[in-house]
């Protein structure tokens, strides 16, 4: 099953090639690696391929679709949790399997977001290089004592549990929004209307999936409902969150603080060395002169353990559908 792995870096090759020799595949398995990140130009690149595997990035839309069809690629191999970047309507039209893998270590994203949260609050990347300079005031440095102040998770599937948790077992008040309640969550946190955990909390942590409906879900009228100083924090989705008023709210300084690891933009940055180039993108370089703002690029479900688990469940994806068997992780196509 010869397949095209897109937004290939050396780590997608190492873990995929290790979970192939692990899972000693009864049928010949061959993943053909390219650093480019799949678009309407790169399509091509999966010729005489049955699969492709692709990452957030990856634009799989209708004309994206439509040319990897024509090629005979019948198989699409998501190497992560969302697939908001997939033409599910057209994909379905087309006859394609899809599959994800729905869960990878949550822990690791949600220990991510309290990374960012501790890294902000304490300043310990403002830390890091005024020590290494000698220089060891503490003027700037001052964080809050999280014990007993409020996080508000915004989706509390899989990694918003996983992070209500860590939070909790700091001596925070946990409040939670979700449509669609769990009791694991009750255990541990209070559910509240968007508006209320808005209102109420210090940290808003934000894990739910990207749809129509979450489409900059903290938008002007939203960060405006949110306590003065409070904290935001996005591990999950870039449209989850509208740029220009998440500026607006720091410029204001009604936003205390803004951590994120996604950006609505990202598929132009991520995942790419652009140090030695010119960044066009204007909200995000506004962005990087705030003090108060921190930036990760997408690496919330980077360890080691995560990898593992996703080259794993994606080689079985695969093998379902060499097989022709039901996959348990294949996206529901309309
Ligand atoms: P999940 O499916 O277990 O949980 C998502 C939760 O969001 C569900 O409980 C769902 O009911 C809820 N939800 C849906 N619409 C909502 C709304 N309007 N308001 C509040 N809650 C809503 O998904 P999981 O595994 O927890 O992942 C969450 C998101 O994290 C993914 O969609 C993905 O975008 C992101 N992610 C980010 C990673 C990173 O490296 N930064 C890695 C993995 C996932």
């Amino acid at each position: 099953m010869r397949t095209a792995v897109f937004s290939a870096r050396p780590y997608d090759r190492r873990f995929l090639e290790e979970a192939t020799q692990r899972a000693d595949a009864a049928w010949p398995v061959e993943f053909l690696y390219f650093d480019a990140t799949l678009d309407v130009h790169t399509a091509a690149l999966a010729q005489d391929c049955e699969a492709v595997c692709v990452f957030v990035n990856d634009r799989l839309d209708a004309p994206v679709l439509q040319a990897l069809h024509a090629l005979g690629v019948r198989a699409i191999l998501l190497r992560c949790a969302g697939f908001n970047n997939v033409d599910l309507a057209m994909a379905g039209q087309l006859g394609f399997f899809v599959a994800r893998v729905p869960a990878y270590s949550p822990e690791a994203v949600a220990e991510h977001a309290l990374a960012l949260v501790m890294t902000l609050n304490r300043h310990t990347h403002r830390a890091y290089n005024r020590v290494r300079e000698g220089n060891f005031m503490l003027d700037g440095l001052l964080g809050r004592t999280l014990y007993g102040t409020t996080v508000g998770i915004v989706g509390t599937g899989k990694i918003g549990l996983a992070t209500g948790r860590i939070f909790k077992g700091m001596g925070c008040t946990v409040l939670g929004h979700d449509p669609y309640p769990s009791s694991a969550f009750d255990a541990i946190g209070a559910y509240v209307a968007l508006d209320d955990l808005l209102a109420r909390a210090d940290i808003v942590s934000l894990h739910c999936p990207l749809t129509p409906d979450t489409h900059h879900l903290i938008n002007t009228t939203s960060l405006a409902r949110m306590k003065p100083g409070a904290m935001l924090v996005n591990t999950s989705r870039g449209g989850l969150v509208d740029t220009h008023a998440v500026i607006g709210a720091l410029k204001a300084r009604h936003l205390g603080h803004l951590a994120i690891d996604v950006y609505e933009q990202e598929s132009a940055l991520f995942f790419q060395d652009r140090s030695g180039e010119i960044i066009d993108d204007d909200a995000f370089q506004r962005l990087m002169t705030f003090p108060n703002v921190l930036v990760t690029g997408h690496q919330g479900f980077f360890t080691v353990e995560a990898l593992q688990e996703i080259s794993e469940i994606t080689l079985r994806n695969l093998g379902d559908f060499a097989a022709g068997r039901p996959c348990a992780n294949a996206v529901p196509l309309p």
